[in-house]
């Protein structure tokens, strides 16, 4: 059964024209915010372009969410390109944004491009991001020269989390905060399409929204920003601990507990539902084991 045929219960909001950088330039313009959740697989994809999200972050988080592992920095190359077409294969219509994994962009210019077109042309992305400070802007020219969109995330940065020993919030300190908006506008003069901050406080995103044109998406970067992005899992009830600004809107977590628990009860009690399956007519009631009848069948 198809997962379009289990789910029949079609939204009016699902999303039937693609999202575009330019369709999100103008909910801006509008003053229509956007919502943004991470995504890393078809299905949940198929699902939320149903449910009208028009931005899926294939992030860098699936280390954390699918592989189990502690971090970001443990993302590897090749499986979030791949996720990153599943995401696509799933939501055509949804803007795909793909975040680059921690050392695809920072030892050279050139990798970092044939690394940026991978995610373009094998993961179908719209657009890749990359954790940045202002040093990077030669690199978001190169990547934008090459027609790749980048989105320049700042603030926080995971992929830094050896140097700052943790996950930590950004721009809290006076400097901090004035290093931050003049990154922000040194980013997007090197030609950076939307900005993420994530992790810092409401006063520094004000400056930067003000100081800058170009979308900026938060995550924990408070009302400012034009889009907001946190990580589906967290919103799904499915992860033990939650950021305050990622509240969980459902309680999946404990429903596929429950479910778990259900099946196990089933199949202790043998309580299995109808068997779909019979011998073919053809086979006979004394036409040898079941397993001879079965591979007979399914070769013929
Ligand atoms: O990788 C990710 O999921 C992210 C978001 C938390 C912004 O970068």
């Amino acid at each position: 059964m198809s997962a379009e045929s289990s789910h029949p219960d079609r939204s009016s909001r699902e999303l039937t024209k693609p999202v575009t950088l330019r369709s999100l330039r103008k909910m801006m313009g509008d003053g229509h915010p956007f919502a943004a959740l991470t995504c890393y697989d078809a299905t949940t994809a198929r699902l939320l372009q149903r449910a009208g999200v028009p931005i899926l972050l294939v992030g860098d988080t699936a280390a954390e969410m699918i592989l189990g592992l502690p971090g970001t920095i443990h993302a590897p190359l090749d499986l979030l390109i791949q996720l990153t077409a599943a995401v696509k294969r799933g939501a055509p219509n949804c803007l795909v944004m793909a975040d680059m994994p921690f050392l695809s962009y920072q030892v050279d210019e050139v990798e970092a491009i044939r690394n940026a077109g991978r995610f373009l042309v094998e993961g179908q992305a719209d657009c890749v991001k990359l954790e940045v400070d202002g040093t990077f802007t030669g690199l978001v020219s190169q990547l934008n020269r090459a027609g790749i969109p980048v989105i320049a995330h700042i603030g926080s940065r995971p992929q830094q989390v050896k140097h700052d020993g943790g996950y930590r919030a950004a721009g809290r300190t006076r400097a901090e905060a004035s290093r931050l908006v003049e990154e922000a506008r040194r980013l997007e003069e090197a030609g950076a399409t939307m900005l993420l901050i994530e992790a810092v406080p409401c006063e520094v995103t004000e400056e930067i929204v003000s100081r800058t044109s170009i979308p900026v998406i938060g995550c924990g970067a408070g009302p400012a920003c034009h889009g907001q992005v946190v990580v589906t899992q967290d919103l799904a009830g499915m992860t033990d601990w939650q950021p305050a600004f990622a509240q969980p809107l459902a309680q999946i977590g404990t429903a596929i507990t429950k479910l778990g628990e259900d099946w196990v009860d089933r199949v202790s009690s043998g309580n299995l539902g109808k068997h779909p399956y019979s011998m073919a007519p053809e086979a006979g009631r004394d036409a040898g084991s079941g397993r001879d009848a079965m591979a007979e069948t399914s070769s013929s």
